[in-house]
């Protein structure tokens, strides 16, 4: 008898114990960053600790405004200003290494659609049903006029660079996925090797 009483006010002041804990309090907290965690909502304006907010090394942040872009805005006037003006910047190099890099990343961005040499038509991987992306001009080609005037052969670097950083009607824009360096890289390799 005594021992299932002590039993029994155990067990109750076991309860109360718990019982007693403070709603406002949260209690044992084990890994106290991941209940405080700051909620930060994607695109908006926010402070982090030994963050200035410049982009992350190897990243291209969307919308970013840099020289070129608050010079050169997609309209056809700039397109054309882009194609007189604009050329490789004077630290690129015009050599093995960065032919290489820019074959490897024509390879990688602009293959599916204009095909490994360049070639257009339907030769990229990419198909359609609006048959769209069978339709896309050769870098060779010397006869269709484009927007710049003259055909796909006469393009300068100025031109591509502003159809890689925004985009062509079914071209979409590169800007967020491409760094410049390396839509130079592709220019230098288009310029060299697909478009001659
Ligand atoms: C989703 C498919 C697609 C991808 C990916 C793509 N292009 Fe295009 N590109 C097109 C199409 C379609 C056109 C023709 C647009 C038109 O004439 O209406 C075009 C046109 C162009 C032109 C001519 C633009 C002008 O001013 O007349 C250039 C230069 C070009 N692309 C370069 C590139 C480069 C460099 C890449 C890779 C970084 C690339 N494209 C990736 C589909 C693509």
């Amino acid at each position: 008898m005594n021992k299932k009483l002590i039993f029994t006010f155990f067990v109750f002041s076991i309860l109360f114990i718990m019982g007693c804990k403070d709603n406002s309090h949260p209690g044992y907290e084990y890994m106290p960053n991941m209940y405080n965690s700051p909620s930060i909502e994607t695109y908006e304006e926010h402070v982090v600790d030994q963050y200035d907010g410049t982009p992350v090394k190897g990243t291209v942040a969307r919308g970013y405004k840099n020289l070129y872009t608050n010079k050169y805005t997609d309209t056809i006037t700039d397109y054309l200003l882009s194609g007189e003006n604009v050329t490789y910047p004077s630290d690129f190099e015009k050599n093995t290494k960065n032919l290489d890099d820019g074959k490897e990343l024509y390879s990688i961005f602009c293959a599916h659609c204009h095909g490994d040499k360049g070639e257009g038509g339907s030769s990229g991987k990419i198909k359609d049903a609006a048959g769209i992306y069978s339709e896309i001009p050769s870098y060779k080609d010397n006869i269709a006029p484009r927007r710049s005037g003259g055909p796909m052969s006469d393009l300068r670097e100025g031109h591509m660079f502003h159809a890689i950083t925004y985009g062509y009607n079914a071209m979409g824009p590169h800007a967020s996925l491409i760094s410049e360096e390396e839509r130079w890289k592709i220019i230098y390799y288009i310029k060299e090797e697909l478009q001659k």
